[in-house]
């Protein structure tokens, strides 16, 4: 079964990594050397996926045009015959469709994918959080999409959280089925500790059924008095089922400043060239006894 869609909202205002998401989307915070949406992006495209929806809100045309050609800087660096400058320009993805659709509100995550209904035609659809950050071998929706092909349901991708943080995200009663699926036999969103069924904790990957859109249309603002995606999910559940996948890969969560600090070293640390250079440096700030 092929995905070939995907939807990624960007629309959110980043209001954690204030005074800098003024003027620019959080999502275009480097890793090193890279914005965070272009992980994201390669992540889609190496699993076959080949068309982009971002959900958008203002100050956020910079993620578009980032992924467009700038043709006066091609011409300058190509004039000065700049070719580290210009390899770095393409490796920038450029293999699929951008489309874009504004949410004007912030009404939460199940409005912004209902913005996709008009795009998705597919019986199936990913979405992606670009807050979550996964390095992994293969692609993590890659992953998903193998289970999605052998169960024929939707796929949440779930990992274990510290407890103590089971209310930053939508918890899952699972039933493990085969090594790393569960059957979801209850979902919330954001519980309590004491009111969570485990520490399963959805993180941004989902592999969604095209008829999501009429669950969110029945679903009532929850959590925060948004339009909470779970919400919805734990109507379909009911009707269809649901799977979970624990899937392989480290997760970074990009969507606050020390995590998104932590992002960068993890990166840092699986890069040969980067790797000795800032463990030294570290221990140096740190002042680390070698
Ligand atoms: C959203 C979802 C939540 C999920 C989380 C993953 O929450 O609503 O279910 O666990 O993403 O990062 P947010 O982080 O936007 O509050």
């Amino acid at each position: 079964m092929k995905i070939k869609k995907a939807v990624i909202p960007v629309g959110g205002l980043g209001t954690r990594f204030l005074p800098y998401t003024k003027v620019i989307p959080k999502e275009m915070l480097p890793i090193w050397d890279i914005p965070i949406i272009q992980f994201i992006i390669e992540e889609a495209i190496n699993s076959g996926i080949d068309s982009i929806l971002f959900v958008t809100s203002k100050e956020k045309y910079s993620i578009e045009d980032y992924f467009d050609r700038n043709f006066y800087l091609e011409y300058f660096l190509n004039k000065n015959k700049d070719k580290e400058k210009l390899d770095i320009l393409n490796k920038i993805p450029q293999n699929f469709k951008i489309y874009s659709v504004r949410q004007k509100e912030a009404r939460g995550l199940g409005d912004a994918i209902l913005h996709a209904e008009d795009f998705i035609s597919d019986d199936y659809f990913a979405v992606f959080l670009p807050d979550d950050l996964i390095f992994s071998k293969k692609p993590v929706i890659k992953q998903m999409i193998e289970v999605l092909e052998k169960y024929r349901k939707p796929v949440l991708g779930v990992e274990r959280v510290p407890w103590k943080m089971v209310d930053a995200y939508g918890i899952i009663k699972p039933r493990m089925i085969a090594k790393r699926i569960f059957e979801i036999e209850d979902i919330v969103e954001k519980p309590k500790k004491n009111k969570a069924f485990s520490n399963l904790g959805v993180v941004g990957r989902y592999i969604l059924p095209g008829n999501i859109f009429s669950y969110i249309k029945k679903t009532k603002p929850g959590v925060k008095g948004e339009i909470q995606i779970t919400d919805s999910l734990r109507i379909l559940m009911k009707e269809q089922g649901i799977l979970a996948y624990e899937f392989e890969g480290i997760r970074c969560d990009t969507g606050n400043k020390y995590d998104y600090l932590l992002a960068i070293l993890t990166y840092a640390n699986m890069k040969k060239d980067l790797k000795n250079k800032i463990k030294k440096d570290i221990k140096k700030i740190f002042k680390i006894k070698i």
